[in-house]
C-alpha cells in the first residue's frame, strides 16, 4: 500500500509533465482542475485511489493525453462530454466508480481510442450507436451499469463477449441472451425460419438423404420417359396449349402451372404452400416471397410469388420461357411458371434443402469452422464462379450476388439464385425514382455500380470477389466501418505479414506449412484481383474459374447431382 496523500489546493503542477502516475495509493479528495494546466501531459494514471467528486471538465485541455485511467475510485457525477476533446486519447478507463448519467455520444469523436472501460458505474440510458464508428477499439466494457435499450448490432458483433455487457438491467440484443422486444421481429422470424430449415434438413438429411435421392432419381427418370413418350404423341397441340396455360384451360380441373417437365395445378400449389402461408416463407427479397411447397406426392419445390401488379401477361410468359432455358448445375433452374388471374405471377424452382451461404457461414463461425473445411470452401467458391461464368457467357448479368443468393442442394452444391428476375417484374415507383437502391446490396455492390446505378459483368466480378473474401476469411463485409472495408483489411493483413490473422481462430484449421495453406492464399489473391477499383483491371469470370480450378491440386469436382444440368462452359 502506498502513502496517504490528499490533493489540496493550491497545488503546483509542473506544466511540462508528460506522465503523472499515482496508481494504487490512497490519495483522497477531489481531482484538482489545475491538472488541466499540464497541457503536455500524455499519461494520467490515478487508478485505485480514493478520489471523490466529479471528473473536472478542465481535463479537456489535456490535448496530448493518451491515457486517462481513473478506475477504482469513488468518483461521482457524469462522465463529462469534454473528455472527447482529448482527441489523442487511446485509453479511457473510469471503471469501478459511481459515475451516473448517460454515455456521451461525443465519445465517438475519440477516433484513436483503443480501450474504453466504463464498467461498474451507475451509467444509464442507451449505448450511443456511433461508438461503433471508433474503428480501432479493441477493448470495450460497459458491464455492471444501469444501461438500457438495444446493444448496437455492430458493437455487439465486434465485442462478442456477454461479460462486456452483463449486469445492465434493461440492456438487450446480441451478445446478451436477452432478446429485444419487437425491435427485430422481422429478423428474428427470418432467423427462426432459417434455423428450422437447417435443423430440420440437418436431422432428416442424415437419415433420408441417400434413399430419397435414389428414389427421386428413379422417379424422375420414369417421368422423363413418360414425358418424352407423351411429347411424341401430340407434340404440336401440346406446345400451344402449354403456352396458353393459365386462366382458361380446365381439362383436369382448375388452372395449370406451366411446367417445363410435368403437370401441377394451381390448386395443388396453393395447397402445397398452405395458401401461401407465412409459415412456408423461405425468404423475402425485392422480387417477392419465396415459399416452400410440399406436394401430396412428396415433391418439394420452391415457389416464388412475384409482387402483385406485375408485368403484362404475355411479356411475362415470353421472359419466363427465356429464363427457363438458362440451365447450369450451379444455377437455380426455373422449372415452370404461372401467370393468371388477377395479377398472380409464380415462378417454380427446385427446392434447395441446405439453405444459403450466409446462414452456412454464420453456423460455421458459431461452430469454430469445423463444418466448413478448406476443400468445401474451395468447392463452394468454384461453384459460384462457374454459375456466374455461365450467366456471363449467356450475356446475362446477375446484379445482386451475395451469400444470401447462393443456395445449396442436397449435395451441398452451390446454386446461384435471384438472377434474371428484373425482366419479370415492373420496378416499383420507389425503386424507379432512386436508382441507387436498385443495384445490388450494400457491402457487395461495386463502387462504380453505386455511382452509375447500373450493374455490369465487371460489377458482378467485384461482388464475387467480396463473397470470395468473406467465404475465405469469415469476416462479414458489413462489419467494417466507413474508413475500412474487407478488401482494405485483407490487403493490410497481407502487407503486415499477419497472414494468420486472416483466419478467425479455429475457423479453418490450416497448417501454415501445408499446401492447403498455399491454396488458401491463392484464393485470397483471386479475391483481391476481383475487387480491383478499376473495373477494367478485373479478370473475367471464366479467368476466375480457371484460376480457382488451378488453385487446388487434390481430387475435386464431384459428378453432377442433377441429370438435367449442363456442363460448365469453362
Ligand atoms: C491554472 O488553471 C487555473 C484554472 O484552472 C487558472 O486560473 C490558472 O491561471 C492556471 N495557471 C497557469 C499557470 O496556467
Ligand atoms: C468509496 O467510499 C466508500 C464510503 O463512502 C468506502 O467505503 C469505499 O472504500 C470507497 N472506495 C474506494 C475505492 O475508495
Ligand atoms: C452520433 O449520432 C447521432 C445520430 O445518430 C448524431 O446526431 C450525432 O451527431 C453523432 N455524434 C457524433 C459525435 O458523431
Ligand atoms: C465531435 O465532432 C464533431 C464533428 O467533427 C463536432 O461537430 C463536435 O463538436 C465534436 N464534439 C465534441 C464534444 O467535441
Ligand atoms: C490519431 O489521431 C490523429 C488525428 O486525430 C491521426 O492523425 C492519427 O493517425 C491517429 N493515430 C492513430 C494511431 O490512429
Ligand atoms: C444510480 O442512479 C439512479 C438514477 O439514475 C439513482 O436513483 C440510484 O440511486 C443510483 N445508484 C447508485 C448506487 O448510486
Ligand atoms: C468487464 O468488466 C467486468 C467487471 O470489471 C469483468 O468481470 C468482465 O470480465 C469484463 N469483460 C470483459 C470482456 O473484459
Ligand atoms: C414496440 O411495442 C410498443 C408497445 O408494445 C409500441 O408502442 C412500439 O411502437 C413498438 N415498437 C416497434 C419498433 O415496433
Amino acid at each position: 500500500m502506498g502513502s496517504l496523500v490528499k490533493f489540496r489546493r493550491p497545488l503546483v503542477f509542473f506544466t511540462h509533465w508528460l506522465v503523472l502516475s499515482l496508481s494504487d495509493n490512497r490519495i483522497s479528495g477531489l481531482i484538482p482542475p489545475e491538472l488541466g494546466n499540464c497541457s503536455d501531459l500524455e499519461v494520467l494514471e490515478l487508478r485505485s485511489n480514493s478520489l471523490t467528486g466529479h471528473m473536472p471538465a478542465d481535463l479537456s485541455h489535456l490535448s496530448n493525453l493518451n491515457v486517462l485511467d481513473l478506475g477504482i475510485n469513488n468518483l461521482t457525477g457524469e462522465l463529462p462530454e469534454e473528455v472527447s476533446k482529448c482527441s489523442l486519447l487511446k485509453s479511457l478507463l473510469v471503471d469501478a466508480n459511481h459515475l451516473s448519467g448517460s454515455i456521451p455520444d461525443s465519445l465517438s469523436n475519440l477516433s484513436n481510442l483503443t480501450v474504453l472501460d466504463l464498467s461498474s458505474n451507475n451509467l444509464s440510458g442507451e449505448i450511443p450507436a456511433n461508438l461503433t464508428g471508433i474503428s480501432g477499439l479493441v477493448y470495450f466494457n460497459i458491464s455492471s451499469n444501469n444501461l438500457d435499450g438495444e446493444i448496437p448490432v455492430l458493437l455487439g458483433s465486434r465485442f462478442n463477449d456477454p461479460s462486456a455487457f452483463a449486469n445492465n438491467q434493461d440492456l438487450c440484443g446480441k451478445p446478451l441472451g436477452r432478446k429485444c422486444e419487437n425491435i427485430t421481429d422481422k429478423n428474428r422470424r427470418k432467423r427462426l425460419i432459417m434455423l428450422i430449415v437447417i435443423v430440420a434438413s440437418g436431422a432428416s438429411l442424415l437419415a433420408l438423404c441417400c434413399c430419397f435421392y435414389i428414389f427421386s432419381l428413379l422417379r424422375w427418370r420414369k417421368k422423363l420417359k413418360e414425358g418424352a413418350a407423351a411429347e411424341k404423341k401430340h407434340s404440336p397441340a401440346r406446345a400451344s396449349s402449354r403456352t396458353s396455360g393459365g386462366r382458361g384451360s380446365t381439362d383436369n380441373g382448375g388452372p395449370k402451372l406451366v411446367m417445363f417437365n410435368n403437370k401441377i395445378t394451381l390448386a395443388e400449389t396453393a395447397e402445397a404452400t398452405r395458401q401461401f402461408d407465412e409459415e412456408n416463407v423461405l425468404s423475402r427479397t425485392r422480387y417477392g416471397l419465396v415459399f416452400k411447397a410440399c406436394y401430396n406426392d412428396g415433391t418439394v419445390l420452391s415457389i416464388r410469388r412475384l409482387p402483385d401488379g406485375s408485368l403484362d401477361e404475355n411479356i411475362f410468359r415470353k421472359e419466363a420461357e427465356f429464363l427457363g432455358k438458362v440451365k447450369h448445375r450451379n444455377l437455380t433452374v426455373l422449372r415452370g411458371y404461372y401467370a393468371g388471374s388477377p395479377d398472380l405471377r409464380l415462378l417454380v424452382f427446385d427446392y434447395m434443402p441446405n439453405g444459403n451461404l450466409a446462414t452456412l457461414l454464420q453456423e460455421a463461425s458459431h461452430q469454430d469452422g469445423h463444418v466448413l473445411n478448406w476443400p468445401m470452401r474451395h468447392l463452394i467458391a468454384l461453384g459460384i464462379a462457374r454459375g456466374l461464368s455461365f450467366l456471363h457467357t449467356s450475356n446475362m448479368v446477375h446484379g445482386d450476388l451475395k451469400p444470401q443468393n447462393v443456395l445449396f442442394d442436397a449435395d451441398f452444391e452451390a446454386h446461384l439464385s435471384d438472377f434474371g428476375l428484373d425482366r419479370l417484374t415492373v420496378p416499383t415507383p420507389a425503386e424507379a425514382s432512386s436508382s441507387t437502391t436498385s443495384v445490388g446490396t450494400l457491402g457487395y455492390v461495386s463502387p462504380e455500380a453505386v455511382l452509375t446505378g447500373e450493374t455490369t459483368k465487371e460489377s458482378d466480378v467485384y461482388s464475387f470477389g467480396i463473397v470470395l473474401l468473406e467465404l475465405l476469411t469469415g469476416k462479414r463485409p458489413l462489419m467494417f466501418t466507413q474508413d475500412e472495408d474487407i478488401v482494405k483489411w485483407v490487403k493490410k493483413q497481407l502487407q503486415k505479414g499477419q497472414i494468420t490473422e486472416l483466419l478467425e481462430p479455429g475457423l479453418l484449421e490450416l497448417d501454415p506449412e501445408s499446401s492447403e495453406w498455399e491454396e488458401f492464399l491463392l484464393g485470397v489473391k483471386v479475391g483481391l484481383l476481383c475487387t480491383a477499383p478499376d473495373p477494367l483491371d478485373r479478370p473475367t469470370m471464366s479467368d476466375i474459374v480457371f484460376m480457382l480450378e488451378g488453385c487446388r491440386v487434390g481430387p475435386d469436382i464431384p459428378s453432377s447431382a442433377d441429370p438435367t444440368s449442363q456442363p460448365s462452359p469453362a
